[in-house]
Formats: structure tokens, sequence, C-alpha cells
């Protein structure tokens, strides 16, 4: 298994002091950036895009960020995306008219392609492009807000994917997106993730290394 990622997700970060509150969470030992960009079409709320991702890479962001499209349509932001800096770009295959052709667009423009599942969207979308994977992301709330509890049947649905993942043999993260806490987490990744979007958790703490600390002790039991 690959080693666990741990994403904070801006959306509950500082957005007054986007830069700095961002760099704080990574030097508290985060890995990875999770960018939510919500579109108020797709989903009912409206949050921050490319420009936002290339200030952060222009004040000195150097980390994977990882960028959660919550917007319809998907394709015209891809290019944009990638251009500011983005890492991962992930979607949702509803919002794609076209799923190949998103993925090919994501990795043509050099980055790792993801497909975002609502709690009620069927795995039947993996069936015919899990050679274009690099990252199967699981909603464990509905998309568009912070701090929702993690809806518990996502176990389930993470048991299903780490095993068509092992299966395929390919190297795919199994990224997991809301509600995600100290007390759960350990569970979360039992049950098969090894990537973890927590925004609340973190950015409502006091001490962020505290709480990523914590998340890694529970990883390691
Ligand atoms: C929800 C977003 C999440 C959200 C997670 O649509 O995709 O990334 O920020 O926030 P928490 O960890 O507070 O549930
Ligand atoms: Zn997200």
């Amino acid at each position: 298994m690959n080693q666990f990622l741990i994403a904070p997700s801006i959306l509950s970060a500082d957005f007054a002091r986007l830069g700095e509150d961002t760099a704080n969470v990574l030097a508290a030992g985060a890995d990875v950036v999770h960018f939510d960009v919500m579109d108020n079409h797709y989903v009912p709320n409206l949050t921050i895009g490319p420009a936002v991702c290339k200030a952060l890479r222009d004040y000195g962001i150097t980390a994977p960020i990882d960028v959660h499209l919550m917007v319809k349509p998907v394709d015209r932001l891809v290019p944009d995306f990638a251009e500011a800096g983005a890492s991962y770009i992930s979607f949702h295959p509803e919002a794609s008219e076209h799923i190949d052709r998103t993925l090919q667009l994501i990795k043509s423009h050099g980055c790792k392609a993801g497909m975002v599942f609502n709690p009620a969207t069927p795995l039947s979308y993996l069936d015919y492009v899990m050679d274009k994977l690099d990252v199967i992301l699981l909603m464990s709330v509905n998309p568009g807000f912070g701090g929702q509890s993690f809806i518990p049947h996502t176990l389930d649905k993470l048991r299903q994917v780490r095993q068509r993942i092992d299966e395929s043999g390919y190297d795919i993260r199994l990224e997991v997106d809301g509600g995600v806490k100290v007390d759960n987490i350990g569970d979360i990744a039992a049950a098969g993730a090894d990537m973890f979007v927590a925004g609340s958790a973190i950015f409502n703490a006091p001490d962020y290394r505290a709480v990523i600390d914590q998340m890694r002790a529970e990883l390691a039991k």
C-alpha cells in the first residue's frame, strides 16, 4: 500500500490570508493542498478559480495542488487550471458530456486525472476508464459545503473501490472527501482509502499540527 496522504481542504482556510494559511498547514505536516472549485451551477455554492491557484503558486506553495472541480461544464476549465499549477484535476462524471475525452484532456495537460463519485453516484462509471485514472475520489458528503457529517455507507463503497483498484493492477489513489476527522480516519483507512481530505477538522482547530499528528497516529494503528 502507498503512503497515506493528508490533503487539507482550503475551503475551510482563512480566505483573507489564504497564502499564509496554506503555507501554515503544509508546515504543520500536510502533504497535499485540496482546492475546491464550486460554480453555483453544478453545486449550490461559489468558491475559487484558476487565478487563486496561480496566486498560491506565485506565493511559493510548491506542494501538490489537488483541484476538485464541482463545475459544469468541466472541459473549459482544465487547461486554465493546468496552466495555473494544478497537480491533480478531478471532476464529477455527471458534469462531463464525454468522460473519456475529459480524462484525456487532463492528462494531455500533464496533470493527474481523477473522477469523483457523489454518495449516490454508481461505480459503473469506472467500467471503461480504469486505465486512465490516477485518483478515484469518493465523496462522503454531498458536495457543496464543508463541515458536514461523514455518510457511513461510504465505508462500504470504499471497500468495493479498493477491491476494483487492487484487481485492476493500476496505480490509483483512493481519496475520500467530506466529514473526515481524527475519530473516523482509522476506519476510513481500514476500508481502503489512502488519501484523506479534511477541511473543518484541521482549519477549525487551533493547532493544525496537533490534528495532523493525531490523524497520522490513527493511520499508523
Ligand atoms: C465539499 C468539499 C470538501 C469539503 C470538506 O463539497 O469537496 O472538500 O471542503 O470539508 P470537511 O472536511 O469540513 O467536510
Ligand atoms: Zn473537495
